[in-house]
């Protein structure tokens, strides 16, 4: 069969490396006035609009076409970090992380017992998550399976490529949301046979943190990790001071916090946690040294009053890092507003992240944390087609302050800081419009 090819014009701007690494012209490519072509929804080639004629005309001839002049298209955002089944309880007043996760939380994902809850939440999410521009995303469910199938099914039904995992906690919780090691394993071996590679669909370990899992527990999950290819780990590690103060008094024998995922083979390529604020040196180092990933959850860090994850240190030690939104932690969806939110931590901490830097780590960055970059995260040949496309003036407030902007960064800034949904004017699926 011929391969459909399909032409978007349009302002684009993707990443190739992590501008703080290198110099502009290696690390973006900016077309002002450029084309995206796909063929059968992978990217062929980017361009100068008046470098069309490099693409044949025979090509040219049988394309479909999108006219986005004026719009800033981008590789759809990527959220490194979020739970699905606290969509219905963001903006949880008072608590820090214990004390939420017990008077919140724990009693929200006891709905998800319910298939129904699950469908209906899973939709409104999947629905909400492509409006705000993010394409793929890194899941938690609840400890039910059901939650998971009903995340899942929704995800496949879209062609998206998601991550998603059951929440494996057998103690320190309520029964409704507990399970015990032996029922965990199963289940999560069930969704891995029923989940892992369909599609565009992948599974990802899921013990909550450390103090909810016994040892038994957290020795499954890392045989699990080992069980098949391609498998991803996500959890939490170094949020709160009285958490880590916890994992301290529950696991005497561990060096530290970190260390008790290593000893419980939980890290290396393809893991991921969240928060990583009060990380030592040593923890730092062994996460570069193996790997493991962090997912910087500005919104819910500030929330939640957790403190303020040091991005620059953190990737200066070698670390991969992706933003987060960590709903239902984190306050938005939206990752404009979450980078928005990063800035504002990386001000605080006196190493103000760039607007080049910050507009890598919700794509590429992300995509490199989860260690998907070989098929997302920008318009290289080959990775799949899900872009979104921007409108820079959105706002009043927005077209205002882009009609006094000079440069590529003062805009992507503006954008950082005044933009939201709002700006998200269409999104695309492996070249299929879905917004
Ligand atoms: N640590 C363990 N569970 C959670 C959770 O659901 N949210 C956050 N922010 N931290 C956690
Ligand atoms: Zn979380």
């Amino acid at each position: 069969d011929a391969p459909s090819h399909f032409i978007i014009r349009g302002s684009i701007l993707h990443f190739l490396q992590d501008p703080a690494q290198y110099a502009d012209a290696e690390s973006f490519q900016y077309l002002e006035d450029g084309y995206l072509w796909l063929a059968d929804g992978r990217v062929q080639a980017t361009g100068s609009w008046q470098q069309l004629g490099d693409i044949p005309a025979s090509v040219r001839d049988v394309a479909q076409w999108a006219d986005h002049s004026g719009y800033l298209i981008l590789p759809g955002l990527i959220d490194t970090h979020m739970h699905y089944v606290q969509a219905g309880m963001i903006g949880s007043f008072g608590c820090r992380l214990l004390d939420w996760l017990n008077d919140y939380t724990f009693p929200a994902e006891a709905a998800f017992a319910d298939p129904d809850v699950a469908r209906v939440t899973a939709k409104f999410v999947i629905d909400r998550l492509l409006a705000h521009g993010t394409t793929t995303a890194s899941v938690f469910g609840s400890v039910h399976p059901q939650s998971v199938d009903a995340f899942m099914a929704e995800a496949d039904r879209r062609g998206l490529r998601m991550l998603c995992g059951k929440a494996m906690m057998d103690r320190y919780c309520p029964p409704e949301v507990r399970d015990t090691a032996e029922q965990s394993g199963q289940q999560s071996a069930d969704l891995i046979s029923r989940w892992h590679g369909k599609g565009r669909l992948r599974y990802t370990i899921t013990p909550r943190f450390a103090p909810t899992s016994t040892p038994e527990q957290l020795t499954i999950a890392g045989e699990l990790y080992r069980s098949r290819p391609d498998l991803h780990v996500q959890s939490h590690l170094a949020e709160n001071d009285k958490e880590v103060a916890w994992v301290a008094e529950l696991f005497p024998q561990q060096q530290d916090y970190l260390g008790v995922y290593e000893h419980f083979g939980l890290t290396g390529p393809r893991t991921i946690y969240g928060h990583c604020i009060h990380l030592t040196a040593r923890e730092q180092a062994a996460m570069a040294a193996s790997g493991t990933a962090a997912a910087f959850c500005p919104t819910s860090n500030l929330f939640l009053g957790s403190g303020l994850f040091d991005y620059h240190g953190t990737t200066a030690a070698g670390v991969r890092v992706g933003l987060a939104t960590d709903v239902g932690g984190g306050t938005s969806l939206n990752m404009i507003r979450t980078l928005a939110e990063a800035y504002k931590v990386s001000q605080a901490r006196h190493q103000p992240l760039s607007p080049l830097r910050g507009w890598y780590l919700a794509t590429l960055g992300g995509a490199r944390a989860l260690y998907l970059d070989e098929f997302i995260g920008n318009f290289a040949p080959g990775r799949e087609g899900d872009f979104i496309v921007l409108k820079l003036d959105a706002t009043p407030e927005l077209g205002f302050r882009m009609a006094r902007t000079r440069t590529l960064a003062e805009r992507l800034f503006a954008l950082t800081t005044l933009g939201d949904e709002r700006c998200v004017a269409a999104t695309y699926i492996m070249g299929q419009r879905v917004l």
